[in-house]
């Protein structure tokens, strides 16, 4: 890539500097959790023959095999510049077509508990991201219709809550004005870090993503998790993207 802006994806050199696989080491679809120690957990306890693909930086993906279709699973990192620069190299350089984000988020309706699992329908945001495409007004992020109607009709047949809905993504984690109420009154039931930017990357690629998050803290108060305890409530949430992913 020459030019400073990053622009010209005609340009596109594999190994990237952020993605040191190789042409064909990814999957179809990638699943991305924010920490790359849980994609390490998802491929040491949930794929069969796993194998690490890249390692830059920490960022470990792996791609395996899930009830024998080929899968891969990434780090994204926190926030959108860093799930910005893995999924933009994942879809136009190394072909993937799929991502479905597997987060955590903080529960903005009084409705959700900890641990119940998000799906985000829209992604409102609050992010200077969107500005490098220069749209004449409002844009809105949305989860491929094909990836989130998988994602219900396959939460259903393994008997899994999933809440469909709309959230928020915010480039601060810890929110000095709370805005919380104010997006409430909206309907949008949860905030995280990363959805609206993935969703952004994908449509601009013409592929297709999905964010599924599970709460693990409630915004406005109370009780907080260990990330232990996160962990291990993944497991649903890794079951559904899987069986996701091999559905599409
Ligand atoms: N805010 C933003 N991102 C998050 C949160 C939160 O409360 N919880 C998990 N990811």
């Amino acid at each position: 890539m020459t030019d400073s802006t990053h622009a010209n994806k005609t340009e596109s050199v594999i190994p990237t500097p952020h993605i040191e696989a190789a042409k064909g080491d990814f999957a179809d679809v990638v699943l991305m959790p924010g920490d790359p120690m849980r994609a390490k957990f998802i491929a040491d306890n949930f794929l069969d023959d796993a194998k690490l693909v890249t390692a830059v930086r920490g960022m470990f993906g792996y791609t395996g095999t899930y009830k024998g279709v080929s899968v891969s699973v990434m780090g994204s990192g926190m926030g959108i510049p860093s799930i910005g620069i893995y999924s933009y190299e994942l879809f136009n350089f190394y072909d993937v077509k799929k991502i479905i984000r597997i987060g955590t988020c903080g529960a903005i309706s009084k409705d959700l508990e900890i641990f119940d699992i998000v799906a985000s329908m829209a992604a409102s945001y609050d992010t200077s991201f969107v500005k490098q495409y220069n749209l004449p007004g409002t844009y809105s992020a949305v989860a491929s219709y094909e990836l989130l109607r998988l994602a219900d009709d396959t939460a259903k047949k393994l008997g899994i809550k999933l809440h469909v809905g709309s959230t928020v993504t915010c480039d601060s984690f810890y929110d000095e004005m709370s805005q919380v109420p104010s997006w409430r009154k909206m309907n949008v039931i949860a905030v995280e870090m990363e959805a609206a930017g993935l969703y952004m990357v994908a449509a601009a690629a013409e592929k297709e993503a999905l964010a599924l998050m599970t709460i693990s803290d409630k915004v406005e108060g109370s009780e907080g998790t260990t990330s232990e305890q996160r962990e291990k409530s993944l497991t649903n949430m890794i079951t559904l993207a899987l069986e996701t992913a091999i559905a599409s």
